[in-house]
């Protein structure tokens, strides 16, 4: 798991968080924190793992977890969609970490998809689908004090479920 420590330890990544932070710091609905990237690529490597891509490795699931809403601050301050821009920032992270061009390619189109309906039917590799699945799966919605309120038809029918 070197290049996902590498990841991790990287100025512009840590920097993002921080903005991205800063600008939740007030929110009363699910947040984007490390904590929320690092439950999705756990997530996403059950799933990988669950539905027979076992050839997908850890590292690539990890770097699409860790990676997928980087750029959420960006959504905040200039209201370019989120996927979008953590698609863009993730390449040169994922490139310095010592990822393969096709490995970058497979984890920025997930990243890019993530907040598409699964049932699109535009063509999405088993990462991407994984991706989409962990990051609705990873909110503990059951324990929400803002569920009433939220606006995510899909975090509604999470309510009454417990942890994956
Ligand atoms: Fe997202
Ligand atoms: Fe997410």
């Amino acid at each position: 798991m070197e290049r996902c420590n590498k990841i991790i330890s990287n100025p512009d990544y840590q920097g993002y968080l921080q903005q991205t932070g800063a600008l939740e710091a007030k929110r009363i609905y699910c947040r984007h924190n490390f904590e929320h990237l690092l439950t999705v690529a756990r997530l996403t490597y059950i799933l990988l793992l669950e539905n027979g891509f076992p050839y997908i490795s850890r590292e690539i699931a990890y770097g699409a977890g860790l990676l997928h809403d980087i750029g959420r601050w960006q959504e905040y301050t200039e209201g370019k969609d989120h996927a979008e821009a953590s698609a863009e920032m993730a390449d040169p992270i994922l490139k310095e970490a010592g990822f393969t061009l096709s490995e970058r390619s497979l984890i920025i189109k997930a990243i890019s998809q993530h907040r598409k309906k699964l049932d699109q039917k535009m063509h999405r590799s088993p990462l991407s689908k994984a991706l989409s699945k962990a990051d609705n799966l990873s909110r503990l919605c059951f324990l929400c004090t803002a569920s009433d309120n939220c606006n995510k038809p899909d975090r509604q029918a999470h309510k009454g479920r417990l942890v994956y």
